[in-house]
């Protein structure tokens, strides 16, 4: 036992050399993110501007500035940021603006494992760089709740999830030779068909809400993937132009020399 199941293939766009980021899935991710996992799980590093930098899920060159997007200040204006009253130092709350971060849920780590059995949820700005698989470890996770063998022992605030890493051999029976893939988590599955309204005709299921939080998560441990690998197949390009070229002066150099 102890061995997960091979990861889940989501049909992710960015994957591979060539791949780009689905704007219209990082927007339904975001979605899901704000809607499902933002109650548990903060993204420290994320500010609402920062989905509408270029390769963002808000992307929009008709907008003046990341900062100025009027999508992305309609978000952030839909959350609620813990601040302090600067006239009366009191603690208010007030909307968000595109240059705040995301707020955590929770006012300290010791509250987060408090409300959540003792482990508390992890922080996902970077998620899909932190867990080996990245965006198919989080979608196999987010699908993994299946039903464990009856005779697994569960403990008491824990859910069986195939694709957690673990091993289940102390919770079955003594000798047992059908131990399940995957471990326990705190985490109880999240996510259920038609708990998010989608306004672009995707399905409103549990995989396909799994698949573009994994998307969107991806997305924001490296925002600058896309860019990046742009500019490595133009290296690329550039560097078989001039392999050619080079090829092809030496011939005229040395043409008619013995
Ligand atoms: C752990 C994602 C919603 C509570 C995790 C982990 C991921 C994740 C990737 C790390 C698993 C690992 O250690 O490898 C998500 C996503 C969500 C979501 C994408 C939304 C779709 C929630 C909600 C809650 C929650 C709503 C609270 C009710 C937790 C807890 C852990 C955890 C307590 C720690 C589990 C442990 O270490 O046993 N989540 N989560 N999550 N999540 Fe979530």
């Amino acid at each position: 036992g102890g061995k997960g199941h091979a990861l889940r293939d989501g049909n992710f766009s960015f994957e591979g050399p060539f791949g780009t980021f689905d704007q219209g899935q990082l927007q339904r991710g975001y979605k899901v993110y704000r809607e499902v996992c933002a109650s548990c799980h903060a993204m420290d590093l994320m500010s609402f501007r920062t989905l509408a930098e270029p390769g963002g899920p808000f992307y929009d060159a008709h907008q003046a500035s990341a900062a100025e997007n009027r999508f992305v200040r309609a978000l952030a204006k839909e959350v609620q940021i813990a601040d302090i009253d600067t006239e009366t130092g009191e603690p208010i709350m007030r909307d968000g603006t595109a240059a705040d971060r995301f707020p955590n849920p929770y006012p300290n780590a010791t509250a987060a494992a408090a409300a959540n059995g003792g482990a508390a949820p992890p922080d996902l700005s970077v998620m899909a760089k932190a867990r080996h698989g990245g965006a198919r470890y989080i979608y196999s996770l987010l699908t993994g709740y299946l039903n464990p063998p009856a005779e697994l022992q569960i403990r008491p605030g824990q859910y069986y999830n195939a694709y957690m890493a673990g091993d289940l051999t102390p919770f079955m029976p003594e000798g047992s030779h059908d131990v399940p893939p995957g471990g326990f988590i705190a985490m109880p599955n999240p996510l259920m068909d038609g708990q998010v309204t989608y306004d672009d005709g995707s399905a409103e299921t549990a995989d396909q809400y799994a698949r573009d939080v994994s998307a969107f998560i991806a997305w924001a441990s490296d925002p600058k993937q896309v860019q990046r690998k742009q500019s490595g197949v133009g290296t690329l390009i550039f560097l078989l132009l001039f392999a050619g070229i080079t090829y092809m002066s030496y011939r005229r150099i040395w043409k008619g020399v013995a």
